[in-house]
This record gives C-alpha cells, sequence and structure tokens, in this order.
C-alpha cells in the first residue's frame, strides 16, 4: 500500500494462524453486517461511496463561503468537530496568522467546550472580519454546539439581517430529525446530510468533515481518494498479510491481552497532533466499554520526551506505543557550520533537521522497546490530503475490528449520557425536577 505501511516488528507479537482467522472474520463482518452496531456501518464503503458530483457540491458551497468570508467558524463537537480539525492542522501551516497575505480563508473552532472565555474571545477577534458559519451536529440536540450557534447566528444576524445570514450560514445534520434541522428548515440554510448509518467519530468523510476542510482550501478529492485506496487495501477477501488495518488490530489486541492497557499515539511532526485527538476519540469510544479497552493516549515528539519521556521510559510497564512516521518532509532546512561552535553542534553541519529528526525516532524506538514499550510504526510517505485520507481510514477500518476482536459494539457509546443528564438535573432543565432534586441533595 503506497500510502501506508505497518512495522510491527518491534512489537513483540507472534501472531497465529488463528489470530490471522479472526481478524479476518471480524473484518467479515464489518463487511457483511452480522455484528454488533451494524446500524452503523455506512463508513465501511463511504470512500468508495463518494462521486465526483458530491465532491463538486462540497466544494462549490464552500467556495461561496470563502467568497464572502475571511472568517469561517466551524460549529460542533466530537466527532462533528475532531476530524475536521485533525485533518486541518495536519495541513496547515501552523504560522499562517503571521503571513501577510492569507490564500485561504480562516476556520476557526467553536461548540466544542462550554467556556465563555473562549466564546468572548472568538467573538472579539472576529468583530473586524468578515465570517460565516457551518453549524454540525448529527443529532441537532448537543447542547455545546447548540449554544456556540445560538451565539453566532446572532452575531451573523445583527451584522448582515436574515436574509443574508442564511447565505453565510451552512448546517451538517440529520436528514429529517433534531432541532437543527427544523431551525435549518425553517431559515433556510444550505443543508448537507449525515448520513444515518455513520456515527460521529466516523464521519470525516462524509460532509461533517470535507465541508469545512474544502472551506479552509484542503484538497477533499484528494483526501477521499486516499480513503478509497486504504478502502481497497482493507477490503474483505484481502488476505491477512496485505491488510494493515488487520494486522494493527491484531497486534494491539494481542498486546492488550498480555497487559499492555495503555496504548500512546505518537508522531514526530507536531502538526500531526490532532490526529492524535481525532484517533483518541475513535478508539476511546469504540472500546472503552463494558469494563475493557485499551486506553488511547498521545503524545507528540520530540517535546513530550521532555515531560513524559521518561515515565514511557521507566514508569509503570503497562505502555505499548504507535509513532505515525512520516517518510518525507515538505521542505529542505540545512543546519549550518558554525566557526566558533560553542553549543559544539558542528557535527550535524550539512545534516537536514529531518535527519536528526528521524535518528531521534530511531533512538528513541530501540530505548523504549529495551525499556520494555512495544512499538509500531505506521509510515506514510508525506504529510498530503491523500496520505491522511488513507490514514484515516486505515485507523477507522482498525478500530471495527479490534473492538470486535475485543468483544463489544464498537458503535456505540452509552457511557457519553450520564454526563448529560447531570448536567441538565444541575440546571434544572424542564423534565428534570426529580433528577435535579436528587443531584442537588448529593452536593
Ligand atoms: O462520536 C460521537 O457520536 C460523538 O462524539 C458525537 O459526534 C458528538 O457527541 C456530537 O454529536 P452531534 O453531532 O449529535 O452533535
Amino acid at each position: 500500500m503506497k500510502n501506508l505501511k505497518l512495522d510491527i516488528s518491534k512489537a513483540g507479537v507472534s501472531i497465529t494462524a488463528e489470530m490471522e482467522a479472526k481478524a479476518l472474520a471480524a473484518n467479515s463482518l464489518l463487511h457483511s453486517g452480522k455484528g454488533a452496531g451494524n446500524d452503523f456501518l455506512g463508513w465501511v464503503h463511504l470512500p468508495s461511496s463518494i462521486t465526483d458530483s458530491e465532491i463538486a457540491a462540497i466544494n462549490g458551497v464552500a467556495d461561496k463561503l470563502r467568497a464572502k468570508a475571511d472568517v469561517i467558524i466551524c460549529i460542533g463537537i466530537g466527532g462533528s468537530y475532531l476530524g475536521a480539525k485533525a485533518v486541518l492542522e495536519a495541513m496547515s501551516d501552523p504560522f499562517k496568522l503571521l503571513h501577510k497575505e492569507q490564500k485561504n480563508p480562516t476556520v476557526v473552532f467553536a461548540g466544542q467546550n462550554i467556556s465563555e472565555d473562549y466564546m468572548s474571545e472568538l467573538l472579539e477577534a472576529v468583530k473586524d472580519h468578515s465570517i460565516a458559519a457551518i453549524v454540525i451536529s448529527k443529532s441537532g440536540t448537543t447542547t455545546e454546539p447548540a449554544i456556540a450557534f445560538r451565539l453566532i447566528k446572532a452575531e451573523i444576524e445583527k451584522r448582515y439581517g436574515k436574509a443574508e445570514a442564511a447565505e453565510r450560514i451552512v448546517a451538517v445534520t440529520d436528514r429529517a430529525r433534531g432541532a437543527l434541522k427544523t431551525l435549518a428548515t425553517q431559515e433556510g440554510y444550505p443543508t448537507f446530510v449525515i448520513p444515518d448509518d455513520v456515527g460521529g467519530r466516523y464521519s470525516v468523510l462524509t460532509p461533517v468533515g470535507l465541508l469545512p476542510l474544502a472551506a479552509a482550501g484542503v484538497d477533499i478529492a484528494a483526501l477521499v481518494h486516499g480513503a478509497q485506496e486504504m478502502e481497497k487495501a482493507t477490503a474483505e477477501g484481502v488476505p491477512f498479510a496485505e491488510n494493515p488495518s488487520a494486522i494493527y488490530a491484531t497486534v494491539r489486541n494481542a498486546l492488550y491481552a498480555s497487559g499492555k492497557k495503555i496504548e500512546i499515539l505518537g508522531s514526530y511532526e507536531p502538526k500531526l497532533q490532532y490526529i492524535n485527538e481525532w484517533w483518541k476519540q475513535l478508539y476511546g469510544e469504540s472500546e472503552g466499554k463494558q469494563g475493557k479497552g485499551i486506553f488511547p493516549a498521545s503524545v507528540t515528539l520530540t517535546a513530550d520526551l521532555h515531560s513524559m519521556g521518561q515515565y514511557i521510559q521507566e514508569g509503570e510497564r503497562t505502555l505499548f506505543e504507535t509513532i505515525i512516521s512520516v517518510a518525507k518532509p515538505a521542505s529542505k532546512v540545512v543546519i549550518e557550520a558554525d566557526s566558533e561552535n560553542l553549543d559544539g553542534l558542528n557535527f550535524l553541519a550539512g545534516k537536514r533537521i529531518s535527519e536528526v529528526n528521524r535518528m531521534a525516532e530511531l533512538g528513541v524506538q530501540l530505548a523504549h522497546v529495551d525499556g520494555g514499550v512495544p512499538n509500531l510504526r505506521v509510515e506514510i510517505p508525506e504529510i498530503s490530503a491523500e496520505a491522511i485520507g488513507s490514514l484515516l481510514y486505515f485507523f477507522e477500518k482498525a478500530c471495527g475490528i479490534s473492538g470486535y476482536l475485543l468483544g463489544v459494539n464498537p458503535f456505540d457509546q452509552p457511557g457519553v449520557e450520564a454526563y448529560k443528564k447531570n448536567m441538565f438535573a444541575l440546571l434544572e432543565k424542564p423534565g428534570y425536577e426529580e433528577a435535579t432534586k436528587a443531584i442537588k441533595a448529593r452536593l
């Protein structure tokens, strides 16, 4: 698979024929739709089902927003936020805002928290900018984005009037249900549908991820193409040895069974930090249930070697790590010789920074393996939309297989309701009267 290579040679796991058979059976269950959570398997064939005209429709609406606004506020949380944020960070120049000329509108996020300061600073920051909004909620009833949208909608209507607001706000939501759908219909917002059978954390390749990314100038056709390639590489019938998702799922479950309860996803490219966050949601929500599941953690390297490195090297031996390794940087920076050499770094003169980064990666890998931390390596050729598309689908497919190997339904999230009930009771939401009394007595 040209977009991704998986190296498990330092994971310390011997894969038996039985393990291979179980992984392939789990993959088949995703394809046959006979496993748990089979109402939510729309993501399995999603990449190959995306048509050129769907991509064109998304790009068309994105272009309208791009023409109107220099800041696009993307409102959503969890699966309605992290995919777009992850790909956008990966594809962006971190110093973009320092450039005098902005080629693309800036996409900022809201509704992923309930922080008053965050909202107030956002509204203040966009005061002198022309703005538009993309509001994303599958249920259409999630509190965090609903609060943010109420405020952003009011700001847009105040500035531009209601009719123009309908040209500057796009909704991405359920086909028929939920408060956001009702509102979007009533206000006449252009709307994209989140398919019923695609859950939030598997929705990055639907308009949930594609619309904000297109608005930010990301090549979504290339992203989808990368995912399509990985869909083929992990399809039912692909032999185990050629299916990277099946191998990854098998190895991580074997490590879990041997007591490695925590998986750390890391990368030596800071742009991939939010890929870690997206992955944490994908695996945490899919597997953490029924008292089971690998705890997904993450690091950004080499920065975190100076904070978490000690624990990883010598702390409790319940860890394994998966490193996303980028084969080729996009640009070239060479370390120069210095006639005084006061910092003693002349031995690096003439080397590219990426060579130093690579040696750090290889050195850390061996040190961690020696310290009892098994290592898996996922190599992508470069940080490009196509490679990231492949990476996303690789992790999604592996997550479905892995959840079935673990014996859980990887497509539900019953546990996320608990906090909402308490929050609504504390906020005295109508209908929660008994719960309000009970919870207040416990404070
Ligand atoms: O994966 C999930 O289902 C969740 O993270 C949801 O995406 C998140 O709670 C947001 O839900 P909604 O899109 O309904 O607002």
